[in-house]
C-alpha cells in the first residue's frame, strides 16, 4: 500500500445511534472504517433511546478505535489530526465521541477538530473518488435525514446558505412513524422502502404538502397524517394482502414528489442566484432511498444542473465522513479548534462553532 496522502485524519461519529471511527486521507482513500450500530439497543422501544446510546458509544467506541489503528497498521504519530462530532445531536453521545477525540487529540499532540454534523453530510460527496470529477463549490445541497430537510447552497466549508428547510416533522421521522404503523420494524426508512417494491404507488393518491408552493421550504407532517386516516379507515380484517405494500409506495411515492416538486424551486433559485454552481447533490440517511434519488435525479437534470448521491452506506451516518469534512477544513486553512469547544445538541448549519 502506498504511504497514505496528508493529512490523514481519524474520524469519529457518535450523534445519534451508530458509533463509527474511520481513518480518511487527502485522496479520500478511506484506510479503514468500523460502524456499529445500535439497532439492537433501540429496536424494543422503537426509536432512539438516548441514554442507552450514551452508554454503548462509551463502551464500544473505544474498542473500536483500537481495533481499527490495530487493523489498518497506522501509529498515531502517521494521524495529522483528529476530528469528531460536536453537534448536532443527542447530547449524552455527543458527549462521548467529542471526550474521547479531544483525549486522544490531547495524548497525541495532534489537532481536534470539532464537526458540525450536517456539514459532514454535506460535504460527503465531494470525496475523492465517488464522482469524476467531484462537485465544486458551489453546489445546492438537500440534506434529508432523520432530523433535517434543507436545501443549502455550499459554497465551501463552513460557508452555507440555508434556502429552504422542513416546517414540521422530518421526511427520516415520517418514514419512521409510518413504519410503526405498518407494524415495520425500526429503523423504518429502509422497512418502508423494501415493502414500496412490492407495491401499487399509484394506488392511494396521498397529498403532496406545499406542492405548487413558491419556495423549497417543506412539510410532512399532514402526510403522515392521511397515511394514518387511510389505515384507520380500513381495519385491519378488511385490508386485501396488498394493502400495506400498496401504502408504503403510494406514500414513498408521495415524498419523493413533494422533495422534487421543492427541489425544482430550490434548482431555479440556485441556478439564478450562483449560476456558476453545476452540481445538485442529496445527502443524509433518507438520500439511500432509491425512488427518491430518482425523482431527484430527474429534477436535477431538467435544471441541467449534475446529479450526486453517495453511495447509501454514506448517505447513512458514518465516520468516513467526519473526517473527511475535518480533511476540507483543514484544506481550508483550519489549524484546529479548542479542545474548551463544547458538543452541542443544537447546532445550526449556518452558524459558527464557538
Ligand atoms: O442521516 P441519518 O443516518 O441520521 C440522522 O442524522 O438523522 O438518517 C437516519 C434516517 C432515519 O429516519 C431512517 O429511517 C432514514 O434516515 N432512512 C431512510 C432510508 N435509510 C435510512 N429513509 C428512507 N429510505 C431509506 N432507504
Ligand atoms: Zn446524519
Amino acid at each position: 500500500m502506498s504511504a497514505p496522502a496528508a493529512p490523514l485524519v481519524l474520524g469519529i461519529e457518535t450523534s445519534c445511534d451508530e458509533t463509527a471511527v474511520a481513518l480518511v486521507d487527502r485522496a479520500g482513500c478511506v484506510l479503514g472504517h468500523k460502524l456499529r450500530s445500535q439497532i439492537a439497543e433501540h429496536e424494543p422501544y422503537g426509536g432512539v433511546v438516548p441514554e442507552l446510546a450514551a452508554r454503548a458509544h462509551l463502551v464500544h467506541l473505544p474498542r473500536l478505535t483500537r481495533a481499527l489503528l490495530a487493523e489498518t497498521g497506522i501509529a498515531p504519530e502517521a494521524v495529522d489530526a483528529v476530528a469528531a462530532t460536536l453537534g448536532p445531536g443527542l447530547i449524552g453521545g455527543l458527549l462521548v465521541g467529542a471526550g474521547f477525540g479531544k483525549a486522544l487529540a490531547l495524548a497525541w499532540g495532534k489537532p481536534f477538530l470539532g464537526i458540525n454534523h450536517l456539514e459532514a453530510h454535506a460535504l460527503t460527496a465531494r470525496l475523492p473518488g465517488l464522482a469524476a470529477p467531484p462537485p465544486s463549490f458551489p453546489y445546492l445541497l438537500l440534506l434529508v435525514s432523520g432530523g433535517h430537510c434543507l436545501f443549502v447552497a455550499v459554497e465551501g466549508p463552513g460557508r452555507h446558505v440555508v434556502l429552504g428547510r422542513g416546517l414540521d416533522d422530518a421526511p427520516g421521522e415520517v418514514f419512521d412513524k409510518v413504519a410503526k404503523m405498518l407494524d415495520l420494524p425500526w429503523p423504518g426508512g429502509p422497512a418502508v422502502e423494501r415493502l414500496a417494491r412490492e407495491g401499487d404507488p399509484r394506488r392511494f393518491a396521498l397529498p403532496q404538502p406545499l406542492k405548487g408552493r413558491a419556495g423549497c421550504d417543506c412539510s410532512f407532517a399532514g402526510l403522515k397524517t392521511a397515511v394514518a386516516t387511510r389505515l384507520a379507515e380500513c381495519p385491519p380484517a378488511e385490508r386485501d394482502a396488498h394493502f400495506a405494500a400498496d401504502l408504503a409506495a403510494s406514500f414513498q411515492e408521495a415524498v419523493a414528489a413533494a422533495l422534487a416538486d421543492r427541489a425544482r424551486n430550490a434548482l431555479a433559485r440556485f441556478r439564478e442566484e450562483w449560476p456558476e454552481g453545476e452540481s445538485f447533490v442529496v445527502a443524509g440517511g433518507v438520500a439511500a432511498n432509491a425512488a427518491i434519488r430518482a425523482a431527484l435525479a430527474a429534477a436535477a437534470d431538467k435544471a441541467g444542473l449534475r446529479f450526486l448521491a453517495p453511495p447509501p452506506a454514506l448517505c447513512t451516518d458514518n465516520a468516513v465522513m467526519v473526517a473527511w469534512a475535518g480533511i476540507e477544513r483543514l484544506r481550508a486553512g483550519a489549524a484546529g479548534d479548542d479542545l474548551a469547544l463544547p458538543a452541542r445538541p443544537r447546532w445550526p448549519l449556518a452558524a459558527p462553532a464557538a
